[in-house]
């Protein structure tokens, strides 16, 4: 791995002020795990409150509006989300996709908000069941890929991609440490045909029921840069165990 591996806590719909400690006991590890990159993605309403706390770990939002501003109830912009003290942004989840009907122009529009505002973006993908079971799950990630990443001076060096298989979201399934592999591959081929050289160096996470007992294998992986971790996210205790076995790996 070139960089240090990225660890990422997507929070999802979870947590109110007092998830606050075990954002504080996240953060004071980290300071003794700094063979790794941590960093949250609580709530909206924990952002700025987060930012607070931990002073080591990045702190990101889980989605923006694509606008800068307007008339759009309930929507967060990417500025908004800075001056909230937020760094980077998840955009693209399948849980957006499926739950708000986003399509990859969408995500676009939300990366390249993101990317203006000064934000960095990891942008999701991955294949349902049915795809995969189709042999498809390369074709359908390549076109995401092509549909969701953006474009223009300096992306590159400001995105990460987060493949996660749909199937394997909140459900204790994974694919084999081999197929994590042969994805991250493709992923990278398509980001080198997208970004030329600079596609070499975007880390790629894997996301999808990361847990502590199988985090090492599946960050030891061709290709995989790091993790975007759901339900293992959510206590300090859980979510250090995926951090100590990256930091292991990043020793190497
Ligand atoms: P999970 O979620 O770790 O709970 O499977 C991962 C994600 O959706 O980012």
């Amino acid at each position: 791995m070139a960089l240090r591996p990225y660890i990422v806590g997507n929070w999802k719909m979870h947590g109110t002020r007092a998830m606050l400690s075990e954002a504080r006991a996240i953060d004071r590890a980290a300071e003794r795990l700094l063979k790794a990159e941590v960093a949250l993605a609580p709530p909206y309403t924990l952002i700025h409150a987060t930012r607070k706390e931990a002073t080591l770990i990045g702190v990101g939002a889980q989605d923006c509006h694509a606008a800068e501003g307007g008339a759009h109830t309930g929507d967060i912009s990417a500025a908004m989300l800075k001056d909230a003290g937020a760094g980077f942004v998840i955009v693209g989840h399948s849980e957006r996709r499926a739950d708000h009907g986003e399509t990859d122009a969408v995500v676009k529009a939300k990366a390249e908000a993101a990317l203006g505002a000064g934000l960095s973006a990891i942008v999701c993908v991955g294949e349902t069941e049915a795809e995969r079971d189709a042999g498809k799950a390369e074709a359908v990630v390549s076109a995401q890929l092509e549909g969701s990443l953006p474009t223009g001076d300096g992306a590159a060096e400001k995105v990460t991609v987060a493949y996660e298989p749909v199937w394997a979201i909140g459900t204790g399934r994974t694919p084999t440490v081999e197929d994590v592999g042969a994805m991250h591959r493709s992923i990278r081929q398509t980001l080198e045909r997208i970004y030329g050289e600079a596609g070499a160096q975007v880390r790629i996470l894997y996301g999808g029921s990361v847990k502590p007992d199988n985090a090492a294998e599946l960050l030891a992986a061709d290709e995989v840069g790091g993790a975007l971790v759901g339900g293992a996210s959510l206590t300090a205790e859980q979510f250090l165990g995926i951090i100590v076995a990256a930091a292991e790996l990043g020793e190497h």
